[in-house]
């Protein structure tokens, strides 16, 4: 028996971010609340289809926008999604540009993440009752599942979007948007993108061995620009994510649709297996 005749049930988590979060993209739709050893997730799971395939979707803040990016609990909202079945994890977030010709509407497959975050829970593996055993060196150099990237940049690109194959991105504590100083020290530091919730998110689904990619889609262009008229506020913000909305539901639909015709299984047992090496029990 071949190997990439062992069927893997597929199923999508999808986490939308600010904005990007509609639940109308998925037919057959169910609620489910869930618990986990972690605590809650950010809102109920949405249980459902995209054409034939089976997704979960997760509102990262909520679906009212209640939870500010240092608060959500990325543990239990990744670690529930893992529990639903969730095969392949492909997440949507709104980011500043740190780069001219990153222009707001424009969509990143981003590659790379630097962290500015210093208040989260950024590992399953705590030493907690009840929690994971062990301590998890997960390896970082290759955050996102290439592959995954892959069949989302060729996506894009189908849609007419605009479409950044690689960039990366800070991410950062928040509230608070970064001063000029700090944005302009992003971009030497090669940042192409800014938001507030890449990590610890995709740092918890290499734990768990999830293959995981992130639509990033620019509101704004920071604060590294001379002209203080430029610089991010959140009435920017929300003026290109009604526009970004529209473009990330018609990727996901889209993309979505498309998976099935790859054979994920080494993929995702590749990434399993990445997590299991990590572990010094
Ligand atoms: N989300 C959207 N725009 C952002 C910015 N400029 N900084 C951090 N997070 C963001």
């Amino acid at each position: 028996q071949k190997k990439s005749k062992i069927a893997v049930q597929m199923k999508i988590g999808i986490i939308g971010g600010s904005g990007l979060d509609d639940p109308d993209i998925l037919t057959d739709r169910s609620e489910k609340s869930v618990d986990t050893p972690y605590g809650q997730p950010s809102d109920k799971l949405i249980c459902g289809k995209i054409g034939d395939v089976d997704c979960v979707l997760l509102a990262r803040h909520d679906r009212q926008h209640g939870q500010s990016p240092t608060f959500i609990n990325y543990r239990a909202n990744i670690f529930a999604l893992h529990k639903e079945g969730c095969t392949l994890l492909i997440v949507t977030t709104a980011c500043g540009s740190l780069r001219e010709h990153i222009e707001p509407g424009d969509v990143v497959i981003i590659d790379q993440f630097i962290d500015r975050t210093y208040r989260r829970e950024s590992s399953f593996y705590d030493g907690k009752e009840g929690h994971l055993k062990g301590v998890s060196h997960i390896a970082m150099g290759e955050p996102f599942c290439q592959p995954l990237r892959e069949v989302l940049i060729k996506t894009v690109k189908s849609l007419k979007l605009t479409c950044h194959e690689k960039g990366t991105m800070v991410t950062i504590e928040g509230p608070r948007f970064s001063s000029r100083a700090e944005s302009i020290m992003f971009r030497s530091w090669q940042g192409d993108v800014i938001n507030m919730t890449t990590v610890p998110e995709v740092v918890l689904a290499n734990e768990l061995g999830l293959p995981y990619a992130a639509i990033a889609m620019a509101t704004d262009y920071d604060s590294w620009r001379e002209d203080p008229q430029d610089h991010v506020d959140c009435s920017k913000v929300m003026k290109t994510l009604q526009k970004n909305s529209e473009n990330a539901e018609k990727i996901l639909k889209k993309v979505i649709r498309e998976l099935p015709s790859t054979d994920w299984h080494d993929v995702i047992l590749e990434h399993k297996e990445k997590a299991k090496g990590a572990i010094f029990a």
